[in-house]
């Protein structure tokens, strides 16, 4: 099961580091939870040293990836590069679709560019009818209404919704995250669900006792 949480561009390196050393002391290993953390990306170096000398039971995550490989593309991070770093990284998450503009094609660039690199892409989509590109293993169900909203999507429909991905990409076997308004309230209802393998956590990740009280929830999985 996949708990990751994204915590975009909400904070500082310093408050990256303080949340990090506020929860990570707290956890204990679950061989069934694969936890990620993705800090942005001026984050990332510092984060994950604290997770390596302390010994904290997180993998590290980018946010995105350059589509490019290393080159003169400026501003752009490189899978290569980011492969010092990270272990997973999110690609497509609706926030860049609609902001960025990224389409399709760039969303499967970048898939490439961090399987070349050895990163697992988890590629955020709005549902079926969202492509997923070949060689992804992880994808997260983001209705864009639910991001942020505190408005979720109901377990029963994320788990149809699930199970349709599944079926409409019979050509790769899927995990299905949900991700959407994720609270310590809700999470449990969301896991239970049988074509959910976990979920991607935005704004409850960013406070140390609710995501510790999140993580406290999968305990029982
Ligand atoms: P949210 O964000 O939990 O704040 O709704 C989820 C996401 O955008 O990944």
């Amino acid at each position: 099961m996949w708990i990751i949480a994204n915590w975009k561009s909400n904070l500082t390196v310093r408050e990256s580091v303080e949340l990090i050393e506020a929860v990570g002391p707290k956890l204990t290993k679950n061989e069934n939870v694969q936890l990620v953390v993705c800090p942005s990306f001026e984050a990332l170096t510092e984060v994950r040293k604290q997770v390596q000398v302390n010994g904290f039971p997180i993998l590290i995550g980018a946010q995105d990836i350059s589509p490019f490989p290393k080159g003169a593309y400026t501003g752009e991070v490189n899978g290569e590069s980011l492969k010092e770093i990270v272990d997973v990284c999110l690609i497509g998450h609706s926030e860049r679709r609609q902001n960025f503009n990224e389409s399709d094609n760039e969303i499967r660039d970048k898939v490439e560019r961090a399987n070349e690199s050895g990163i697992t892409p988890v590629v955020c989509v709005q549902g079926a009818e969202t492509p997923v590109p070949d060689l992804v293993k992880v994808v997260a169900y983001e209705p864009v209404f639910a991001i942020g909203s505190g408005n979720p999507d109901t377990p029963e429909n994320a788990n149809k919704v699930a199970a349709l991905i599944k079926q409409t990409n019979t050509h790769q076997e899927l995990e299905v995250l949900y991700g959407g308004s994720v609270t310590s309230e809700n999470i449990k209802a969301f896991l239970e669900e049988e074509n959910i393998s976990g979920v991607l956590i935005g704004g409850a990740s960013l406070n140390a006792s609710e995501f510790l009280k999140i993580l406290d929830k999968c305990a029982f999985f």
